[in-house]
């Protein structure tokens, strides 16, 4: 089966089971993703008016508003999607942005960045050959200077076979060639999030967070 076979079977699957929750927890999780994003990027770039930053599989585009709200220009946003519907999604909420329609591994991107982002992507992608071709081709899209910035899971769910983790070890070796990584736990794991709601914050400790938020050097 093709990579892009096995997404589309995966999220054909996903839609009927809906497994996707929004609420209180959701709104937890994006905002401590949203804050640890500005944080790093404070960290990395001085000015960003000219920085420009592609998503890889970027859904329906609504992570672009990580960006917007840390003072990007909406322009310098571009999108990545095999999808047909997200990408259709992402044309009607971001009609002036270019989007690279289809596999990130093999469609021709014919310029750089400043910021590859990926959010919950190499998770989706099972083969390990897959994952190796899709960080390279990640590095390889860097401006000298740039970070491809990794937001995904590091625990496998024993409920849902149709995703896999990428551990920090696995990471490192995804991006051998990269000259630095550095990355923080984030996100309280859904299991624990979902129960607690307002006390989120209360019980969001390292050793019960689930994804890690790394940087990732050219
Ligand atoms: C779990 S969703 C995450 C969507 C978005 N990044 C977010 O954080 O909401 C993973 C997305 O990656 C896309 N995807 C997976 N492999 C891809 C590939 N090789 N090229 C482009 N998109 C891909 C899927 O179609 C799906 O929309």
């Amino acid at each position: 089966m093709s990579l892009e076979e096995q997404i589309i079977n995966q999220y054909n699957k996903r839609k009927s089971e809906s497994l996707y929750s929004g609420g209180l927890y959701s709104e937890h999780v994006d905002k401590e993703i949203y804050e640890c994003i500005s944080g790093v990027l404070k960290s990395e770039f001085n000015d960003y008016r000219d920085l420009n930053v592609l998503e890889i599989g970027a859904g329906n585009g609504s992570n672009a508003e990580i960006f917007v709200n840390c003072g990007f220009q909406i322009q310098n946003i571009y999108f990545n999607e095999l999808l047909p519907e997200r990408i259709n999604a992402i044309k009607s909420n971001y009609p002036n942005n270019t989007i690279f329609e289809g596999n990130a591994i093999e469609i021709p991107i014919d310029r750089k960045f400043d910021i590859i982002f990926q959010s919950t992507v190499f998770t989706s992608i099972l083969n390990t050959v897959d994952r190796k071709l899709l960080a390279e081709k990640m590095l390889g899209l860097l401006n000298p200077g740039g970070i491809v910035l990794w937001y995904d899971f590091i625990y496998n769910n024993p409920k849902n076979k149709d995703v896999r983790k990428v551990d920090v070890k696995e990471l490192k070796s995804l991006f051998s060639k990269s000259s630095g990584i550095y990355f923080k736990k984030i996100t309280l794991a859904p299991p624990i999030g979902r129960k607690v709601g307002r006390f989120y914050k209360l019980f969001n400790v390292p050793f019960l967070r689930s994804h890690i938020l790394a940087v990732i050097k050219k």
